[in-house]
């Protein structure tokens, strides 16, 4: 670690509350030699000087490590397997014990296309059951500008590459270029600034509990450091229902400490089973 990133830490932390101190150094590093470059900054100490002056890059700083990359179904496989499988075992499963409740979070939502893909799939194979039933979606994130994105869920035609015809055309407004959920959807799901790291709430405090059938933590871990990927998980693991799920990337996989705590469900897709 390089002896001015405490000090690059702390100003981010007092201008937005967020403390980066947990991310994988590595990663802190690429997002800063960004920012030194697009600010012709000769060096660290003189970018951190100028850092010190100046309110508006510590917020273009923050941007960066913020990396919001996202898409809708991104990892086709593992939603195919949500769409096809899993969740229909769970409506099923939900319908034969009465209980008529579905609580999902995507934690580290971003832009907030991975909620929306799972509240349309959800809202696809709810249509076709006679029960009714009370659907919670949780979005999350710690970046505001992000989840602004997210409630206002207007998307570019690049980010409709991933969209099967039948959701385009059930769930979409398009007007001059952009496609605009429909609210329906958009009403499903509710948003929140929340934490992975806050001490206070396992849960996003907007949940009320977690109790979740299904928690989505994809490409959020891949950033921290290990000491803080266990308090996440350790969060994670909390606030899922019992024999609920994990979801993550397919490059992911639990924190070798929760081996015994989660089973993988099938091989091809980062989808874990608390046990
Ligand atoms: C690369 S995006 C992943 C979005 C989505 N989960 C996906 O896989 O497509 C990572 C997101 O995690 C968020 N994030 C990073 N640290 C976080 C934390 N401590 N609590 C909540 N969100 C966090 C970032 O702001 C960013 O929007």
């Amino acid at each position: 670690m390089n002896d001015s990133f405490p000090k690059i830490f702390s100003l981010i932390k007092d201008f937005s509350g967020y403390d980066f101190s947990g991310y994988k150094y590595s990663i802190f590093d690429k997002c800063l030699k960004k920012r030194i470059a697009a600010t012709k900054s000769k060096n660290i100490d003189l970018y951190l000087q100028y850092i010190e002056k100046n309110i508006g890059e510590i917020k273009q700083l923050r941007n960066a490590l913020t990396i919001n990359v996202t898409a809708f179904f991104r990892d086709s496989l593992t939603f195919e397997y949500i769409s096809y499988v899993l969740l229909p075992e769970l409506i099923s499963a939900k319908i034969e014990t009465k209980n008529y409740s579905i609580r999902i979070w995507s934690a580290g939502c971003s832009t907030g296309e991975e909620a929306y893909s799972i509240a349309m799939i959800l809202n696809e194979l709810l249509k076709k059951q006679d029960s009714n039933f009370d659907i919670a979606i949780f979005g999350t994130d710690i970046d505001e500008n992000a989840l602004k994105k997210a409630l206002d869920a207007c998307y570019s035609y690049e980010k409709m590459k991933n969209i099967k015809l039948e959701l385009l055309n059930n769930y979409f407004d398009q007007q001059n270029g952009v496609y605009k959920l429909k609210d329906d959807i958009i009403n499903i799901v509710n948003f929140s600034i929340y934490d992975m790291l806050d001490p206070r709430n396992y849960v996003p405090p907007e949940s009320i509990y977690g109790n979740f059938d299904i928690v989505f933590c994809k490409n959020v871990m891949i950033y921290y450091q290990k000491k803080y990927q266990k308090i996440i998980f350790k969060k994670l693991y909390r606030s899922i229902t019992g024999h609920g799920f994990l979801v993550m990337d397919k490059s992911e996989a639990p924190n070798p400490d929760f081996n015994r705590q989660f089973k993988k469900v099938n091989k091809y897709c980062s989808i874990y089973e608390k046990i």
